[in-house]
C-alpha cells in the first residue's frame, strides 16, 4: 500500500538543512543533501530522539541524544545504539508540493 502526502514547497528545508513536518499525526524530519530531498521518519528509533534536530553530514544525521547515525535516504542505521532503521520516505517534488510515499 502506498500513502502519499503532501507539503508546500514552501515549508521544505534549505541545502544542508532539515525541517520537521507532521504527516497524519507523524512527526517526518525532511532533508535537503546535494540538492536531494529525503525524508524519514522523524524520532528515533532509540528512544525517539528528533532527528531532524540532529547533525547532517553528507547523507548522514546524527541523533542529538545518544548518537545513532542514520542515512538519510533510506532510514537505516549507520551506527548505534539504535538497532532499528526509521522508515524512510520516496520524497519528490511536483510543482509547488512535495510529495511523501512509502509502502
Ligand atoms: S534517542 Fe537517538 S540515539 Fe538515543
Amino acid at each position: 500500500m502506498t500513502e502519499t502526502f503532501r507539503l508546500e514547497k514552501s515549508a521544505l528545508p534549505t541545502e544542508g538543512h532539515a525541517v520537521r513536518v507532521m504527516v497524519n499525526g507523524t512527526p517526518v524530519a525532511v532533508f535537503r543533501v546535494g540538492g536531494e530531498l529525503h525524508a524519514i521518519d522523524a524520532r528515533c528509533t532509540h528512544v525517539g530522539g528528533p532527528l531532524d534536530r540532529g547533525a547532517i553530514s553528507g547523507n548522514q544525521v546524527t541523533c542529538p541524544l545518544h548518537g545513532s547515525v542514520f542515512d538519510v535516504r533510506d532510514g537505516k542505521v549507520i551506527r548505534g545504539p539504535a538497532a532499528r532503521p526509521v522508515t524512510a520516505y520516496r520524497a519528490r517534488l511536483e510543482g509547488e508540493t512535495l510529495i511523501l510515499e512509502r509502502d
